[in-house]
């Protein structure tokens, strides 16, 4: 539930945060298992350790560095997090998505999250990336559950235009420059920690979905909330349960961000300064 803390507790990590730098970052980042990397390519970057934050959640998760990095990409000034929390981990739906309430209070008005996710819609190949057009909320929490702080966002915010089509176009674009074609998939958000098996597959392709994955969902409602526009990209990093004839294992989730991390990174090296551009209208 909301604490009536929240607003108060996310402005004093944003100025903590922001006390740290002369940086005052428009865009933010949340970058997924095996994906923190482009925060190491930030010039002039500050890093600042999750556990050093005031009520800031810490990251449990393999493959998450848990830290906030600030820092510039082409003259851009971005907030990236190294890794962030997920339901699994047994935090509320509020503490998963306090790190984007944070972003929203240092002036972010936009992110760009990415996510490990796994491949429903059979056209996808292990390695691709695939932009989130729209997501299904299966995790049975939302994170603006309890009295609505108005200070962050109204009662019932609008989910129509959740995923920006203007910043789908513009990482579409983007990847043509790249030599590459960016599709776009229904993202179907669920609790984990244990993989979907075949049958909950075969029931998330019935229902619409094309990815399927165990975070995301509460920080774009958060965003959303706060009116902080949103791209999202996934690494499909394996084909999702029963679809090919062998068990899902988080080493091969990683062993496949590891290989498309040059990819995902043109990509957002190219993306980002666009955003900006769109950002200054
Ligand atoms: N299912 C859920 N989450 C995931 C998967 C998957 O197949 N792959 C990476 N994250």
């Amino acid at each position: 539930m909301l604490s009536a803390d929240d607003f108060s507790h996310a402005e004093s990590a944003a100025k903590h945060l922001l006390s740290h730098t002369s940086i005052r970052p428009r865009i933010g980042l949340v970058l997924g298992s095996g994906l923190g990397s482009f925060a190491d390519e930030l010039s002039q970057s500050v890093r600042i350790p999750y556990t050093t934050i005031p009520h800031f959640p810490r990251s449990t998760a393999i493959g998450h560095a848990g830290q906030m990095v600030l820092g510039f990409v082409s003259k851009v000034p971005v907030v990236a997090m190294q890794g962030r929390v997920h339901l699994y981990e047994g935090y509320s739906a509020q503490q998963v998505a306090f790190p984007v309430r944070v972003f929203g209070r240092m002036g972010v008005r936009a992110i760009i999250f990415t996510n490990a996710a796994g491949g429903i819609n059979f056209e996808y190949k292990q390695g691709a990336l695939v932009l989130i057009s729209d997501h299904i909320n299966l995790q049975g929490q939302n994170p603006l559950v309890g009295p609505n702080d108005d200070r962050f966002g109204e009662r019932f915010p609008d989910m129509t235009h959740a995923y920006s089509k203007a910043y789908r176009q513009i990482a579409r674009k983007a990847a043509k420059k790249l030599g590459k074609d960016l599709t776009e998939g229904v993202y179907a958000g669920l609790l984990g920690p244990s993989y979907e098996t075949p049958a909950e597959i075969r029931y998330l392709r019935a229902i619409g979905a094309d990815l399927v994955g165990m975070s995301t969902v509460p920080e774009v409602i958060a965003a959303r909330h706060m009116g902080i526009n949103v791209l999202a990209i996934s690494c499909v990093t394996n084909m999702a349960a029963g679809i090919l004839d062998k068990p899902l294992s988080s080493v091969e989730v990683f062993e496949t961000t590891e290989r498309v991390r040059g990819e995902f990174v043109a990509l957002l090296r190219t993306v980002i300064p666009e955003i900006a551009g769109e950002l200054k209208d």
